[in-house]
């Protein structure tokens, strides 16, 4: 089969490799019919991901067709439509009977990272029975490439964590797919006012159309300050940080207000000041988290119901022989205006 094949730091590239194959009697065999690229596949190939080594095939997000099932599975069967979680559970361990799939002592983030993932023909999908979902009849296959991880990722740890609550307001800083995912899902609470901030201006005019009630160029650097003019010099209940750089962690703690909320998603790969002579004093919440997919079944029911269109955050098709032109497309995605790429397996 082909696969895209992680070979090192700065390098990759698509390969003949040998179809996976039921190594547990939990395993399922997928064929992959759409999956796409994940800005952690960007910080895999500039080797800021150690715990990824090459050789590994890289993806965590798709749907696909059941090949073939260990004889431990009950819950699908070949020929099953289903979609792979970013997140593998075994359901059982102390983790996963806390929810914390993503600690799952067996699973949690494995997929294309410490075993083979979903760029390819085929996956091998570890404690299949809770690690897919089924997807139900005449859904939109190519939307719920979405729910793999960036929508469960934007609401678990952006909205869930960041207490988004009626009325409240709410400031995203990074307009991502991630960001752009809290974006959508946190208008299920019904916030007053969503602030989105980026340095991109395409992304700022996506957010518009995405429901941001209003957004800043934070490329001046006075970001803090128009935010505090726009809410009366109080601050946002809640700032969701998706960037994953200082700088923005930093303005979170700016411009949340006394009794609010940051709720970190983006990765770090440097330390982080934290401004207590600033912040000791104001009643705050920091939290972060690692996505546990928890919510993909209700984001299932959210999207069959058509009560949200996770089909916006899709700019550009590919097929799997031109994955490599996908991978330049997404990673240069100020030029191409690219947000989610889907590859066709
Ligand atoms: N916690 C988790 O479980 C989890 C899961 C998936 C992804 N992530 C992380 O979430 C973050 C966002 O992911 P993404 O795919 O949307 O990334 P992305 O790189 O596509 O988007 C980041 C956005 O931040 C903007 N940005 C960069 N510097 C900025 C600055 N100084 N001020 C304002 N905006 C700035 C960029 O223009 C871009 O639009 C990444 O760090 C990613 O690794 C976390
Ligand atoms: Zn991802
Ligand atoms: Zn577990």
């Amino acid at each position: 089969m082909k696969a895209l094949v992680y070979l090192g730091s700065g390098n990759k590239a698509l390969q003949d490799h040998a179809k996976p194959e039921i190594s547990a009697s939990t395993d399922a065999i997928v064929r992959i019919t759409k999956t796409t690229i994940c800005g952690t596949d960007l910080h895999i190939l500039e080797g800021d991901v150690p715990t990824c080594t090459p050789g590994r095939i890289l993806g965590h997000e798709g749907v696909g067709i059941i090949e073939s099932v260990g004889t431990g599975v009950t819950a699908f069967q070949s020929g099953d439509h289903a979609l792979i979680s970013c997140i593998s559970s075994c359901g059982k361990c102390v983790y996963c009977r806390k929810q914390m799939y993503s600690h799952c002592t067996t699973g949690g983030w494995i997929l294309g990272h410490k075993i083979d993932g979903t760029q390819a023909e085929f996956v091998r999908i570890p404690h299949a029975d809770t690690s897919l979902y089924p997807i139900p009849e005449d859904a939109d296959e190519e939307a719920l490439v979405m729910l793999s991880d960036i929508l469960p990722t934007g609401f678990e740890c952006g909205v869930l964590n960041g207490k988004v609550a009626p009325g409240g307001t709410v400031a995203i800083v990074g307009a991502g797919p991630i960001g752009l995912a809290a974006l959508l899902t946190a208008q299920f609470y019904a916030p007053a006012e969503i602030i989105m901030i980026d340095l991109d201006d395409n992304r700022l005019k996506v957010a518009k159309r995405f429901g941001a009630t209003s957004v800043i160029n934070s490329t001046g650097g006075n970001a803090s300050e128009t935010v505090m003019a726009m809410t009366g010099g109080r601050g946002v209940d809640t700032a969701i940080e998706a960037v994953g750089i200082p700088m923005t962690f930093e303005l979170c703690e700016k411009i949340v207000a006394p009794g609010g909320v940051i709720a970190n998603v983006g990765v770090h790969g440097v330390k982080v000041d934290l401004h207590l002579e600033n912040l000791w004093d104001r009643n705050i919440t920091i939290t972060t988290r690692l996505v546990d997919t928890l919510s993909t079944p209700m984001l299932l029911n959210v999207v069959k119901a058509r009560r949200l269109d996770v089909k916006q955050l899709i700019t550009h098709r590919f097929k799997l022989d031109g994955i490599i032109a996908a991978y330049e497309t997404f990673g240069h995605a100020a030029d191409t205006h690219a947000l989610k790429v889907i590859i066709e397996a």
